[in-house]
């Protein structure tokens, strides 16, 4: 099997936890260099993983020889040079979200990766996660009739603030309510947003209306002082037949089906999806290690990545226009994203 010698750009926390070990479990990956501007960092890291082939720049990490690909997880401001350094030089990208911090660079990225033809992937990992995957398969198959809407209530204890919770949280929704609707188009967004004293976001709700016809009400929130036993974060979706919900990052799987008389007489069903019984892996620990596998996969076998470029600028876009509707007081109809 080919190998891809891979350099890893930013080896702070998600490197630390998730990309690096995952990245030495794949058998199509191969770490041949890390990169951070944190000199201790890049020692600490380079120590812990064995790897000695270390760069304080990103440019050298991305020219050096042994690099055929590149995975990003810097903060998020720096993506866009870095991942446009990469795409210049024609090596193929994972890049944690987001893809960037506005629409204008990850416009640019779009047309460069189209351009020369380069494979890139956003690192929406919810996509990976086994209930979702199940949640959108029991919707498929018509066990609550047509669907009417989405709903997803994210709180959260941490952001990044800079990056607003817009664009570090909210976009991870936008993202995946487009993977359960198969990337339809949107075709109207409005939203609000809640500031706090200094002005920074603490919650934000998102109306998005597909070419479908369905409607998706995304709500994220931002609660610092509270404590993770008390912070939501389901999505339900309500159909002609009954309803199905669970939580973002799993495991349960909770349906009611108007049609079932079991389940009029009983109330909703609770199950698991296979992988959450049969590993003892989080689901959270397992969806890293599989939006990697699927990235080499896609470079190995020639296929489209699952969450590309353009991809990543839609979420964007959603946060953006959200921002803007918010701003203006307006909802935003006649688009085509
Ligand atoms: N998908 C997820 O659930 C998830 C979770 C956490 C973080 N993230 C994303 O991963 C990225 C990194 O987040 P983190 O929590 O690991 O942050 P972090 O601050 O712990 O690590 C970022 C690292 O990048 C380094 N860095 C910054 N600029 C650089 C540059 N120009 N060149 C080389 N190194 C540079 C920093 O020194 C730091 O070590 C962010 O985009 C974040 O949104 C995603």
């Amino acid at each position: 099997m080919k190998r891809f010698g891979v350099s890893v750009i930013g080896v702070g926390a998600i490197s630390e936890s998730a990309h690096i070990p995952n990245l030495l479990k794949i058998p199509a990956s191969k770490i041949v260099s890390i990169c951070d501007i944190r000199k201790e960092r890049l020692q600490l890291m380079g120590d812990r993983f064995n790897i000695t082939k270390r760069f304080a720049d990103y440019r050298d990490a991305i020219d050096d020889k042994e690099t055929d690909v590149v995975v990003v997880a810097t903060d998020a401001p720096s993506h866009a040079k870095i991942v446009l350094s990469a795409l210049e030089r024609a090596k193929p990208v994972f890049v944690e979200k987001p893809l960037t911090i506005n629409v204008a660079d990850a416009e640019k990225i779009v047309k460069t990766a189209r351009l020369k033809k380069i494979p890139l992937m956003v690192g929406y990992q919810l996509r990976f996660l086994p209930n979702h995957r199940k949640v959108k398969e029991l919707m498929r198959n018509g066990e609550i009739g047509d669907i009417y809407t989405a709903h997803v209530r994210a709180e959260t204890l941490v952001i990044k603030e800079k990056e607003t919770l817009l664009i570090d949280y909210g976009t991870h929704f936008f993202d995946l309510i487009r993977y359960y609707f198969d990337n339809d188009h949107i075709v109207s967004i409005s939203g609000q947003l809640t500031l706090n004293k200094k002005g920074l976001q603490v919650g934000s709700s998102t109306l998005i209306k597909f070419e479908s016809g369905i409607h998706a009400n995304i709500e994220a929130y931002w609660l610092p002082n509270f404590n993770w036993g008390v912070v939501d974060r389901t999505l339900e979706i309500l159909g002609s037949n009954g309803k199905i919900s669970t939580k973002m990052s799993g495991p349960d799987i909770r349906i009611w089906r108007a049609s079932s008389f079991r389940d009029r007489l009983l109330g909703p069903q609770v199950f698991l999806p296979k992988e959450a019984v049969s590993s003892y892996t989080p689901l959270s620990d397992y969806c890293y290690h599989e939006e990697l596998r699927s990235f080499f996969d896609c470079l190995v076998n020639g296929k489209d990545m699952p969450i590309n470029a353009e991809d990543g600028l839609k979420a964007l876009k959603i946060a953006d226009y959200t921002l803007k509707s918010h701003l203006a007081d307006q909802k935003f109809r006649g688009l085509k994203l």
